[in-house]
């Protein structure tokens, strides 16, 4: 292998560019010519596609977002785009990639290989950690502790008028962030899609904190939870109890920005040049992971399935501890 490709996939994570320099210098390291593959499978169809040298990718592991830009394409989704893609990967010669996104750029990659043969090697880069085969996600860690500092500054001032704060929290699918981050800032409840929420039950939580004269409660919501986010989730609660005054902040795209954190750095640099040295090893279809600090390798197929991770001993703590 002489030419490989590195792209940028689905929503950014702070840490992309510490992997997309990793990918890079570990290339060069080997006599490979690494390319930069601009917005992602959109570029790969556009043939976007620009060699990277080391001065490339000086002085960007700090920096959050992604150098080579990110995308979801819909027309990769399409025969026809995906044959245009491996044409623009042909005349650039470009003979294996590395896919740095979460399970929709995997499922993608998985296709690709399926229809014409090209190897790819996954990096798990989204703020959700909702990849089975890695402890971690690029970017998780970031979006964590941006959390935990911005629900910090929230139950300043829910304690100063004794408010219920409804946090939401990205996760369409996946509670990873509101646990973790719930249990960061001592959330007095924390609900996430993986489990059932019972409005009822959430309101007792909230009574007997009332009743323990807690000056102030936060409610930590994954966006994609089942009760619905968290405006309705307020709303819900609100129509049957309506002893505090309440309000809701969505925290948004600010979990996806700034400069990655070092676990995420770190974490970004051993996952890109694992992902090289595999695709040199002749591996295929696989995700690369960090799983009790050891590289390990999961095929994409179990990588994007990661629903039996969600720690119940953390939702057990969350329990104990909200009490
Ligand atoms: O997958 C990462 C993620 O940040 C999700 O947590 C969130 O639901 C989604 O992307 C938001 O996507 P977009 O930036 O396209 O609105």
């Amino acid at each position: 292998m002489k030419k490989i490709g590195v792209f940028t996939s689905g929503g950014d994570s702070p840490g992309m560019n510490a992997a997309v320099r990793a990918v890079v210098r570990t290339g060069i390291y080997n006599n490979i010519e690494v390319y930069g593959i601009h917005r992602a499978y959109d570029g790969m169809i556009a043939g976007d596609i620009h060699r990277l040298e080391s001065k490339d990718v000086s002085g960007i592991i700090q920096r959050g977002g992604t150098i080579i830009k990110s995308a979801r394409s819909a027309a990769f989704r399409t025969k026809e785009g995906r044959k245009k893609a491996y044409e623009s990967l042909k005349t650039a010669g470009i003979e294996g990639l590395v896919a740095i996104g979460g399970d929709g750029t995997f499922t993608g990659a998985k296709i690709f290989e399926a229809e014409y043969g090209i190897p790819s090697i996954g990096v798990p880069g989204t703020i959700d950690n909702d990849l089975f085969g890695t402890d971690n996600t690029i970017g998780y860690d970031t979006a964590l502790n941006t959390v935990v500092e911005a629900v910090d500054k929230i139950r300043d001032t829910a304690s100063s008028h004794d408010r219920l704060f409804f946090v939401e929290v990205m996760g369409r699918d996946a509670g990873f962030i509101a646990l973790r981050s719930g249990i960061g800032v001592g959330a007095e409840a924390i609900l996430v899609p993986e489990t059932p929420t019972y409005i009822d039950t959430l309101i007792q939580k909230i009574e007997k904190g009332r009743e323990q004269h807690k000056s102030s409660a936060i409610i930590m919501v994954a966006e994609g939870d089942d009760a619905g986010n968290a405006a309705e989730v307020a709303r819900k609660v609100k129509e049957k109890f309506d002893f505090y005054d309440t309000k809701v902040t969505v925290l948004g795209h600010i979990q996806r920005g700034g400069s990655p954190s070092a676990a995420d750095r770190v974490l970004a640099s051993r996952l890109g040049v694992a992902a090289v040295e595999a695709l040199l090893e002749g591996k295929t279809n696989q995700m690369v992971g960090v799983v009790n600090n050891q590289i390990a390798y999961t095929p994409y197929e179990k990588a994007i399935k990661h629903h039996n991770k969600l720690n119940e001993n953390l939702l057990r703590l969350a329990e104990i501890l909200s009490t």
